[in-house]
Parts: C-alpha cells; structure tokens; sequence
C-alpha cells in the first residue's frame, strides 16, 4: 500500500519510528514557520507538522497550498507532542514530516466533512460520497457491517443455508404497491421486483431446504416515512417442521445474539404479549414498552353524569402521567393542540390533576363531583401529583389518538431512552383485516399465513375474529421483525384466496406454482423477516434508516446524487414497445 499505517493507529509506543500516512486534509493551520495538518482517512485523525528547516523545502511549499479534502501523502516521523489532545485516539503524538506529496487536490466541498455538519439534507444527498465521509454515516454503515457479518455467524452456526432468490418477479395484487420492470423480450408484458422473498422462501421448504436465510433487497411502493425506503433489505427467514414456539425461540436467540456481540448488552427473555392486548393496553400493535402508562378504561366511571361527550363515546380511555401535575395551563393547552392536529385526530384532551392533598381538580369540574373525581384516581391507581389525561370517541380512533399521546409524554418526560432497550413478542394477530374502501377483507399479515386451528370453525361465521399464528417481533416501539406459520395444505390455501375475494381462475393464474408445490410434499414450515434497517437504526439509537443506508432515497424515492428515476430514450421505450404518450 501508498502507506506504512492508518491515520487511527499511531500511539506513543510509535514515538521514533519512520511512517508513510494517506488520506484527506481536514484543516490546516498556518503559524509562520511550522505548520499543522490534519490527515482524515477511515480509521481516525492524526496530526502532521512541518517545520522550516526540517522539512523538505518543497514539501513545506507545497503544504502552504493544501485546501480542505486534499488527498495527500506524508513521510515523517512519529514524535511525542507537546500538547496532547485528548479527543482523539492519536492524541499523544504527532508526524515530524519530511516529504509531503499531493496526490489529488480537490474543490471546495459544498458542506463542511465534520461530525456536526453545516449541510442541509438535500445537500448531503446530493454529495453523499462526501457524506459518507464524515464519522457518524460512516460509523452507522461500520455497525450496519458488523450486524450483518454477527447475524450470518449466527445462522450459520444454527445451520441455515444462505440462498438467494430471483430479483424479477412475478406481479401480486396482495400487499404493497409493486415496482414493475418491463420485458424487451415480451412485449407489454412486466416483471415485478419482490416486495419480500415469501413465496421463494416456502418453495425452499418445499424443496426440503429446511433452514433457509437471506440478507435479501426488498422493493415497496408506498408512501416514506422516516423508517421506510422504497427499497430496503430483510433479514428473511424461514424453518421446516417447526411450531411458533421453535420460530420464536430461534429468532429471540438471534436477536440477543446481535445485543451481545455488536452492543455488549445482555438481553433477558422478551415478554409475550397478545394483539388484542397490545391494542388494549397501549392503543398499538408496536407498543414501546420503555415506560409504563397503560391505558385506562373508563367508561364505567365516567359515563351518564351529564357530559355528553364522554357520555356519548364509545370509549373513554386515559393514562397516567406519573408526577406531572405541575404542567402548566400552557403545557397542557399544547398537548390539546397536539391531539387535535389531523394526525393525531381526537376532538379534544379532558385532564385531570391530583392535588398534594389528594384532591382531584379537572377540567370538566363542572359535571363531575369531588367523589366522582375519586373514582378516577382510583381507576388510575393515582397518587398526588398525578396527571391524568383523558380521550373519547370511537373506540379504534381514540386508542390510536391516546397511543399517541402517551408517546408523546413518553418524550416529553424523558422516557424513551435510547441506549434502553425494551424487547416485545406481539402474538396472535388477527388473520384478516376490514378495508372499508375495497369492501371487502385483506390478509393482516399477507395470504400465506395460517389461521388458528381453534379458530377455523369462525372462517365462515365470523372471519374478522379468526386470530392467525402470526408475530411481530418490537423493540422500543419498533416493529424490527414480523412472521408467522404458513398454510401448507393446498385446500386451506384455496380456501383463504376465496376469503380475500380471489376467483378460483385468478387464484391459479397468481399463485398456480405454490398451490401446485403444496401438492407434492409440502413440509409444515414458517418462518419471520426483520427489517435490517430498522434493526440497524434502533442499535445506532437513530430514528431514521437513512444514514445506516449508503446511498438511500429522499421523502419523494428519488436519489437525487445519481437523478434516478429519469426519463428514457425514445429509442428504449421503442424497443420495450411502450408508448407514454398521453392517451387522451
Ligand atoms: P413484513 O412486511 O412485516 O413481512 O416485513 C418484515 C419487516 O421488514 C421491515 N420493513 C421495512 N423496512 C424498511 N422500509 C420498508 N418500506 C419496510 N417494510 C417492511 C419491517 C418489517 O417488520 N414476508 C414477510 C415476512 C414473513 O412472513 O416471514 C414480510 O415481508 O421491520
């Protein structure tokens, strides 16, 4: 290599020897007749300096022109510095140069290359090779690398066989939005890039594979958030002969595994919880479970004392917030504020706050007792001090009003720590979720996952209660892996593509290859995917995905580094036979 050692190794035990470094000036200091730089490359920062008279003459000359991101190589020796910098690793010493050589000069760059950078996001993109420059992305991407190595170590070791699946594939209605790449070779006729690897992965079981993983891109069409990317990476997963309990023990071990080696953090057995718990308890089915203030029900208590709104609601539902009767009017007029942004969409925000001497003052006094008030408190187990914030409305919209409220005071009080780490099993999720719009059911979890065998007998009465053998793994609040077992009885499958409103023929002409497979031999299997960004972020302590992503999509699904997407060629469009002239 152009280098004896890395800008991040030299210590004094180094003091005297002769070495070569590379890398790209951070900042240069100008005093007259010596001068500093400092030499950035992957591994850290080290200081070089060069003195008149020690120095080669022309190196010094050529140092005097050095610019910011200069790639250059220096030959010096290692010396004790005078004064140590203790914030970084080679602190103790520094490089008496002889011969400095520019290897590249470089421009301007548009942001500053330091931890706390001046550049804005779409900046950053734009220029996301210098980004990636800067520690924290770069940090990011190094534990991005040593999750994935731990998590192949892992499976590996469990015996599971790394397999990979095709890219161009067939086109679903179920699920997400696809991305559809067009065939030269069939004119007008489409592949579709996998939303996950799911029916590949039970074709591997069928095959007999029997372990199966793969650290795998997955494409989705819908609308971005912090925590979603058009094309992101699953750790998919699937076993053969196997119940839930072997899946979740497995992956549980998994997880803790990853704690251990990248975090050194000891994880203790995750709690289970079931969905209709989730939603009780928390109003979500990814529940942060760092802090407490569970949900209280009070429609017993609240109800026919001549308030309409609670006395008209389907729900009235609450939670504790611990200590907080000391928010001021304007504290609580912002929390009202928040309930009421469309987001959020409650109607309003009742709060009620214990008084030193046990008394309950609300704001609602009007239409409640002293006594009544009491049995509030008593409801939410509340001592001086407290705070108690109230919701109602219909039921399903005001868990989801109050889930947000509570991560909300979760925040604001302090309780969301990132370096905490709260780990949750959810189970038993419902098999089949209502779509208003559509009329009709859709797979909560995705048409392959099989319903409870307790519950088979509701398919025909009552499918919205059926429960399925399905589960999410959350963590902080974060749904980090979801799977469940398959249907592997070609009937039961037939039977669900019929729930979700599938004919016979179109239930052939889509997934003819799988009910064909469940035909010759299909082991009983399932299996779970995490989503590795998230997994990522969440060990980062990063709400976004983005920067554990090396080149990621902005808000819109644009790289706007490379400008994709962009228009094609006529000619392109030609020989794919596709005409994007407006049809009018
Ligand atoms: P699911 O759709 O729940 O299951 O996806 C599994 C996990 O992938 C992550 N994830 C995403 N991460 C970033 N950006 C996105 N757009 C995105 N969408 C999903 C989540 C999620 O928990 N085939 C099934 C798995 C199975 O049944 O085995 C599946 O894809 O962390």
């Amino acid at each position: 290599m152009l280098r004896s050692h890395t800008c991040g190794e030299l210590r004094l035990e180094n003091v005297g020897q002769e070495v070569t470094l590379t890398g790209w000036v951070q900042k240069s200091r100008d005093k007259g007749g010596m001068l500093w730089v400092d030499l950035r490359d992957r591994y850290g920062i080290t200081q070089l300096m060069l003195e008149e008279g020690v120095s080669q003459p022309e190196s010094l000359t050529l140092a005097r022109t050095l610019g910011r991101e200069f790639v250059i190589k220096a030959t010096g020796t290692v010396i004790e510095r005078v004064s140590k910098n203790d914030k970084i690793a080679t602190g103790d010493i520094e490089i008496k140069v002889m011969a400095l050589e520019i290897l590249n000069p470089a421009k301007l760059p548009p942001f500053l290359i330091e931890d706390d950078t001046d550049g804005g996001d779409d900046l950053r993109m734009k220029y996301r090779y210098l980004d990636l420059r800067r520690s924290p992305v770069r940090k990011s991407l190094e534990l991005r690398h040593r999750i994935g190595q731990q998590t192949r170590a892992y499976l590996d070791g469990q015996g599971f066989i790394e397999v990979e699946t095709p890219v161009l594939i067939k086109s679903t209605p179920e699920g997400a939005r696809d991305f559809v790449v067009p065939s030269r070779m069939n004119p007008g006729e489409f592949y579709a890039l996998p939303q996950s690897p799911q029916t590949f992965k039970q074709l591997l079981m069928v095959s007999g594979f029997d372990k199966y993983f793969q650290i795998v891109k997955c494409f989705r069409d819908e609308d971005l958030r912090a925590d979603r990317q058009p094309e992101f990476t699953q750790i998919d997963c699937e076993m053969s002969f196997v119940t839930q309990e072997d899946i979740l023990n497995t992956f549980e071990g998994l997880v803790k595994h990853l704690f251990k080696a990248v975090k050194g953090i000891e994880l203790t057995d995750f709690p289970r919880m079931t969905y209709a718990e989730a939603m009780r308890l928390y109003g979500s089915d990814k529940p942060d479970t760092r802090f407490g203030m569970q949900f209280v029900e009070l429609n017993e208590v609240v109800k026919n004392k001549g308030f309409k709104v609670f006395d008209d609601a389907e729900l009235v539902v609450g939670i504790n917030a611990s200590g907080s009767a000391h928010f001021t009017r304007k504290q609580l007029d912002e929390l009202t504020d928040f309930v009421k942004r469309p987001q959020v969409g409650a109607t309003g925000l009742v709060y009620a706050r214990v008084q030193e001497d046990g008394s309950v003052k609300s704001s609602v006094d009007k239409f409640y007792s002293p006594e009544d008030l009491q049995q509030w408190a008593q409801a939410f187990n509340a001592q001086p001090g407290d705070l108690l914030l109230v919701l109602a409305g219909g039921a399903d919209k005001t868990r989801k009003a109050l889930n947000e409220l509570r991560l909300e005071m979760g925040t604001r009080l302090g309780m969301r720590d990132k370096d905490t780490f709260s780990t949750l099993w959810v189970l038993d999720f419902p098999l089949l979720e209502w779509d208003e719009e559509a009329g009709r059911y859709h797979a909560m979890h995705h048409p392959f996952t099989s319903p409870k065998p307790e519950d088979m007998d509701l398919i025909d009465t009552n499918p919205g209660a059926v429960r399925a053998n399905a589960y999410d793994m959350v963590i902080n609040g974060v749904e980090v892996g979801g799977g469940s077992i398959r249907i592997h009885d070609r009937g039961v499958q037939s039977r669900m593509f019929d729930l979700l409103g599938f004919t016979p023929a179109e239930a052939q002409a889509q997934f003819g290859f799988l009910l064909d497979a469940f035909e010759y031999g299909a082991p009983p299997h399932g299996g779970i995917a995490f989503g590795f960004d998230r997994l990522c972020s969440l060990f980062g302590g990063a709400d976004s995905i983005r920067d554990f992503i090396a080149f990621p999509k902005n808000n819109s699904g644009r790289d706007v580094m490379i400008d994709a997407p962009s228009p094609i060629a006529q000619a392109q469009l030609d020989e794919l036979q596709i005409d994007t002239r407006l049809r009018g």
